[in-house]
């Protein structure tokens, strides 16, 4: 059988690189990709036949409700908003939506798998995660199989870095210390993989219901491994880092985003530092999957030229 998977919101990291994987699957699934604007769809996918665009925003600002009707499986991103809107309403906004549409569709509908991260099971004090707290308590029984798969930090967020490379001094700042304070980092290629399994085996047997487990890379990293990643990839030498302590987080991010996002992002942030509530997580998953990119892979790709991203938001 032919699977139709709907991805939500597709613009997202995890969406796009998950969309590639299952558009290279043998099995050809129909890809059915939600957008606030389709014509942000790559070419890479609008050329093959497997693929559809179609208009929605998953908050259902000014438009119909979503549509799940024709999916076998539906993967569910909970954005971030940095557009006014308090984060917590949001994400119950958008993950009511999810659901509503998941009941209409819930002949078609057998999998779910919701996006989330390392730390969200925990009620407060985890900041910007409350996101996918409350997507996860929202939609952990909307659908006959529930997939939670809860990430660690995107390697590809150290594109960032780059910006200060090029100076006389290189340098790059780093959210995360002590220096040699190690943190659970994965590729998006490899969540997109991993993602991609997880929908294409839509219809068989999970462990639990819902089936939940962390997904971390081939090993955890300091800011002090970021710098030696950095020098193998770039072959700069004495990249300086830049540490910003955490009574500093708050100034760091608000120069960024507005104030309201940066109190949210300064809490998670301290969460995953030594002694914060989520630092277990990232130092001892309870079930977790391994990538197999190795952050220095990633950076290579950054330093080439062969990946590109464009810096924003808050890292
Ligand atoms: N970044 C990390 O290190 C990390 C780690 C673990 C988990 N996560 C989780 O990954 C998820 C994505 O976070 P991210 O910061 O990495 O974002 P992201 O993947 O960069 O995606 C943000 C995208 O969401 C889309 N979007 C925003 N509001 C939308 C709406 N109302 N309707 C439809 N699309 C909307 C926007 O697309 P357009 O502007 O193109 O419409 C935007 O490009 C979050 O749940 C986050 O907690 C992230």
């Amino acid at each position: 059988m032919t699977l139709t998977i709907t991805v939500l919101p597709a613009s997202t990291q995890a969406g796009k690189e998950t969309i590639r994987f299952l558009l290279q699957d043998e099995s050809q699934p129909k890809i059915k990709a939600i957008y606030r604007d389709p014509a942000k769809a790559p070419s890479e996918f609008t050329s093959n036949a497997n693929f559809s665009a179609v208009q929605g925003d998953v908050s259902g600002a000014g438009d119909s409700e979503l549509d799940f009707d024709d999916s076998d499986a539906v993967f569910y991103i909970p954005p971030p908003t940095y557009d006014g809107r308090d984060t917590d309403d949001f994400a119950r906004a958008c993950a009511d939506r999810v659901k509503a549409a998941l009941r209409k569709a819930s002949s078609s509908v057998k999998r779910l798998l919701v996006f989330s991260a390392s730390g969200a099971q925990y009620e407060k004090d985890i900041g910007i995660l409350s996101l996918n707290h409350i997507a996860d308590t929202i939609l952990k029984s909307s659908a006959p199989e529930v997939v939670i798969a809860k990430t660690g930090f995107f390697m590809e967020n150290w594109a960032s870095a780059f910006e200060t490379l090029e100076g006389e001094k290189p340098y790059f700042e780093s959210l995360f210390t002590p220096l040699d304070y190690k943190i659970a980092m994965i590729s998006t290629v490899d969540i997109g993989k991993v993602m991609a399994r997880f929908l294409l085996q839509t219809g068989q047997p999970l462990p639990s219901a819902p089936y939940i487990f962390d997904l971390h890379g081939p090993r955890s990293y300091s800011a002090n491994d970021v710098r030696a990643a950095l020098e193998i990839a770039t072959g700069k030498k004495d990249i300086e880092i830049r540490a910003i302590e955490p009574d500093k987080l708050f100034e760091y991010y608000n120069s960024k985003i507005p104030e309201k996002y940066a109190k949210g992002l300064e809490e998670m942030t301290v969460a995953m530092l030594p002694g914060g509530l989520v630092a277990g997580d990232m130092e001892r998953p309870e079930n977790v999957v391994r990538g197999e990119i190795e952050l220095v892979d990633v950076l290579r790709k950054f330093a080439s030229g062969e990946a590109t991203k464009a810096v924003s938001g808050a890292f």
